[in-house]
This record gives structure tokens, sequence and C-alpha cells, in this order.
């Protein structure tokens, strides 16, 4: 569990445009790492090559390599599925099942990798990934009731509670919070703060308050131009990226004077 991740030399692209060039960092493991940087410049498609969601898009591809604990995620031979079973996400808009069960929703990717649970098995997961989501409490006398009979803070939760059931080791969020509202988002992030205990947590956010409150180090994003590619400008210390970033983009960008 809570496994490095060494991106290396990372070019990312769709068909010919490169979308993300040249890309270096070391996540670390137990922490959160927060991507920000304006619109269009490649967070959630940087994202995406953390667990090879990426290339599902047809001509999407990548060269480089990305290392979860010193084993190359592209290398020859790895298995894709396998990838995004260690490897979970979570979408900007919560996206349960909506006639699914609560319960049937945490065990979904668990049912999806083939693994055949009993009942006591499945009961004591569904408690568990859903205390392990800060939502148990609030649900425990519904478990049978439909995914969308819930606010839509409680269904990020959800969604959170079905990506760590198969017990991932990095969890990776694309704007988890944007479609919530303050006190939903406000419970998120404790639980993103809870959950690095146990997970390498990645995570997009427009919201720069936000990358100061629940992560360790940020990554800054930027973009020349339209057609130009996305590159990693800055890398370091949340504190430092907010109270004293090395480079001039960056402190434009944290301190609001920016397009
Ligand atoms: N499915 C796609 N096919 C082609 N280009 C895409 C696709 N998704 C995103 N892009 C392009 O990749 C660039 C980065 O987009 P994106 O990763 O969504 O940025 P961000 O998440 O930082 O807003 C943009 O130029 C965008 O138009
Ligand atoms: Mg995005």
């Amino acid at each position: 569990m809570s496994k490095r991740i060494d991106v290396r030399n990372l070019n990312v692209y769709y068909g010919d445009f490169l979308a993300v060039e040249d890309v270096t960092m070391t996540i670390e493991p137990c922490s959160v790492t927060a991507l920000i940087g304006p619109s269009g410049c490649g967070k959630s498609t940087f994202l995406r090559t953390l667990n090879r969601m990426h290339e599902v898009i047809p001509g999407a591809r990548v060269t480089g390599a990305a290392l979860m604990d010193g084993q190359n995620l592209y290398g020859p031979g790895v298995d894709p599925v396998q990838v995004r079973r260690q490897i979970g996400m979570v979408f900007q808009r919560p996206n349960p099942f909506p006639t699914m069960s609560i319960a049937d929703n945490v065990l979904a990717g668990v049912k999806l990798n083939n693994r055949r649970l009993g009942r006591e098995e499945s009961q004591d997961l569904v408690e568990r990934s859903l205390r392990g989501a800060n939502l148990w409490n609030e649900v425990k006398d519904r478990l049978d009731r439909p995914g969308s009979s819930l606010s839509g803070g409680q269904q990020q939760r959800l969604c959170i509670a079905r990506a760590i059931a198969v017990k991932p080791d990095v969890v990776l969020m694309d704007e988890p919070c944007s479609a919530l509202d303050p006190i939903s988002t406000l419970a998120i992030e404790d639980l993103i703060y809870e959950l690095k205990n146990d997970y390498t947590i990645v995570i997009v956010t427009h919201n720069m308050q936000q990358a100061a409150r629940v992560s360790d180090k940020t990554g800054f994003f930027n973009i020349a131009g339209t057609g130009k590619p996305g590159k990693l400008i800055e890398y370091a210390a949340t504190d430092k990226i907010f109270s004293n970033p090395a480079n001039e983009q960056t402190e434009r960008y944290v301190s609001g004077k920016f397009g």
C-alpha cells in the first residue's frame, strides 16, 4: 500500500498533438500531491497517464516512463487493467451507478475485477470502505438504497469508497470537489487528509486554497499558448510554492496575476 511514483521524461500525445511535454517528477508515498495550473495546461491529461487511462482514447499515447516503486507502468507485458486496479481514480462529477444500491456501488470495482466475495466478506468490505470514506455513519441504515439517493458530496465519498474497496496503492483525483458545495468540499478535504496515511494521493484542483490546505507537494503546470504543450514549471513543497516560489510564472499564478 502507498507506493512511490517516479515520472521520467514523460511526453503525452493525442495523435500528433503533444499535450504535455517532458515531465519528470517523483510523487511520494503517504502524501498528497496537488497539480495546479490554468485550464488546458494538461493536468487531467497528465493525471490519466499515471494509471494508463490516457491510452483508452484512440490515438493517445505516451513516451518516457512512469515507475511505481521502480516498476515501469509502461513496461512490456504490463497489463493496463492491473495498473488501474493498483492506481484508482475519482472524477470531477460523482459517478456512482445510479440505480445500484449503495453497498453494490462500493463493491462494483471489486466485482469488475472478477473477485467473488462471500456474504460476510462483502459486508465487511462495504463497511470498511465506507468507514474509510467517512460515509459509514450516514448510510449504514440504508445500504440497499440506490446510489442516486445520496447528496452530491455523499455520492463523491461513495465513489471514493468504491475506489478504495479494491485496495489500491495510489488514488488519483481530478477536481473531485468542483461539483460540490463548500461543506461537502471540506468533508472531502478532511477525508483526503486522512487517506494519505494509507495511500499515495494525487489531486488536480483549480482551487489554490484547496491545494494549500490538503497537499504536501504542489506541481504547477503552465502552457505557453494554444496548441503548445503543457509543462511542469515548478514542483516543490506546497508552502514553498505558495509563499516563495522559485519561478516567476508560478509566482504570477499563485498570486492571481494570471490570465
Ligand atoms: N480527448 C482528447 N483529444 C484530443 N485532445 C485533448 C483531449 N483531451 C484533452 N485534450 C487537449 O489536451 C490539452 C490539455 O487538456 P486537459 O488535460 O484537459 O487540461 P486541464 O485538465 O489542465 O484543463 C488541451 O489542449 C486539450 O484540448
Ligand atoms: Mg482538467
